[in-house]
């Protein structure tokens, strides 16, 4: 099944979602790339509705006449950025100053949950191999604990049902769905599944992504921690505020 067409209440994150118009979310996405992002520039463009708005902030720029370059997070960013004509580069091929991404949901440690949209492990690639990540989201995603919004986890589709039988034996009675629309999976921009777990309360996300980690066909999973250098939260004013506490004292990176 297309990315668009997911329905098991995980919001598809494809471009045709994004004739979205929210304020909040534009005010966060430009101010990010108004802050961050200069002429010359490669820049990682994250997926989702908050992140479009960044996307659509450096077409503008680049429709004046800058010259900046952009590695998205997914093939709906990749195709967001070519309808825009935002020059593409690979990871790592240009210095990445700055990524610019959304969030599912944010701990006052500025761990993440992402993965919402399905491209959680493109999105951390990016994470870890630019200098500056700005996290940029709405004041909803703000949260006292990560863990209402079921974790996604990338997996191999041949490992499927051991990862659930790993899962269910490590972890007690955790709900996990696979992600997709009756029989047809959802299948992400690597050609893997998504589980999505109801872990509840998240208090460790490091020892949690670690141990999931450890079972064979779990390629990655959509908590990040010691990542963010800046969470930029959109109001509904259309104005910004920053988080201002760093929380972290050195970067998984
Ligand atoms: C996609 C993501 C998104 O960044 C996350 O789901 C937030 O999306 P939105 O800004 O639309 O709420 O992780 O995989």
């Amino acid at each position: 099944m297309s990315k668009c067409q997911d329905d098991t209440g995980q919001r598809a994150k494809c471009m045709s979602v994004f004739e979205n118009d929210d304020p909040a979310k534009r005010a966060a996405g430009y101010a990010a790339v108004d802050r961050y992002v200069r002429d010359g520039m490669c820049v990682g463009l994250g997926t989702g509705t908050t992140a479009y708005w960044a996307i659509e902030r450096v077409g503008a720029r680049i429709a004046a006449g800058e010259r900046i370059s952009a590695i998205p997070t997914s093939s709906d960013s990749e195709a967001l950025c070519r309808k825009l004509a935002i020059p593409l580069a690979t990871l790592l091929e240009r210095p990445m100053p700055v990524a610019i991404d959304g969030a599912d949901e944010v701990a006052p440690d500025w761990s993440l949950t992402k993965g919402g949209g399905g491209a959680l492990f493109r999105e951390k690639a990016v994470a870890l191999a630019c200098e500056r990540y700005v996290v940029v989201v709405t004041e909803p995603k703000l949260v006292a604990a990560l863990g209402r919004f079921p974790l996604p986890i990338e997996i191999v589709p041949f490992a499927a049902p051991y990862v659930r039988r790993e899962i269910a034996r490590r972890f007690g009675n955790v709900d996990v769905v696979r992600r997709g629309s009756g029989l047809q999976p959802f299948v992400t921009d690597n050609g893997n599944w998504i589980f999505d777990a109801h872990f509840g309360r998240i208090d460790d996300p490091p020892a949690l992504d670690t141990a999931l980690r450890e079972i064979h066909g779990v390629v990655a999973t959509g908590l990040f921690y010691n990542l963010a250098d800046e969470v930029i939260v959109g109001e509904a004013s259309g104005t910004t505020r920053s988080l201002t506490v760093m929380p972290r004292t050195s970067r998984s990176r």
